[in-house]
């Protein structure tokens, strides 16, 4: 059996897998990361979303052997200590959810959407997100979320990116 060493929410693991071992299967049963969800299993709903070395994958599609030497980070490693991250404040401050199933894959898909386009419209959004389905809201306070909570990411980086700038700027 292959063992394996993967990153979760910045604690690093190694896991001896069968080769046939789903990443949500992984993540779920073995190391009780249960916020993130199995809707299908056939990779067509995107609750399992996670970020796989900054990207979301729908974990459900990707083995874990796959994982093997990279960073996962799933709904539970958004959040600082009690702050939840802007993406999750938002969806919580539009009503963004109702029974939450969709949730946790809706607000991975939306943080990588933005690694593209940090303030895109409602189309952008919609079409980002078509690969994650949502039974209960009708879209549009999720859309109006990730709108929201693009604009708060980008006004948080603000002042990091000044930092920075100062820092290199005071660094010949
Ligand atoms: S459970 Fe993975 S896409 Fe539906
Ligand atoms: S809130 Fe129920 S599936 Fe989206």
């Amino acid at each position: 059996m292959p063992r394996i060493t993967v990153t979760v929410d910045g604690i690093t693991y190694q896991e001896d897998v069968e080769p046939r071992l789903l990443l949500v299967h992984l993540l779920r049963d073995r190391l009780g990361k249960t916020g993130t969800p199995i809707g299908c299993d056939t990779g067509n709903c995107g609750a399992c979303t996670v970020m796989l070395d900054g990207m979301s994958v729908k974990s459900c599609s990707v083995l874990a052997v796959q994982a093997d030497g990279n960073d996962v980070v799933t709904i539970e490693g958004l959040a600082h200590g009690n702050e939840w991250h802007p993406m999750q404040k938002a969806f919580h401050e539009e009503h963004a959810l109702q029974c939450g199933y969709c949730t946790p894959g809706m607000i991975m898909a939306a943080i990588d959407l933005l690694r593209d386009d940090p303030d895109p419209s409602e189309e952008t959004v919609r079409e980002g997100l078509e690969g994650n389905l949502c039974r209960c809201t009708g879209y549009c306070n999720i859309v109006r979320a990730v709108r929201r909570g693009a604009r708060e990411m980008s006004q948080r980086s603000m002042p990091e990116q000044a930092e920075q700038t100062e820092r290199e700027v005071r660094t010949p």
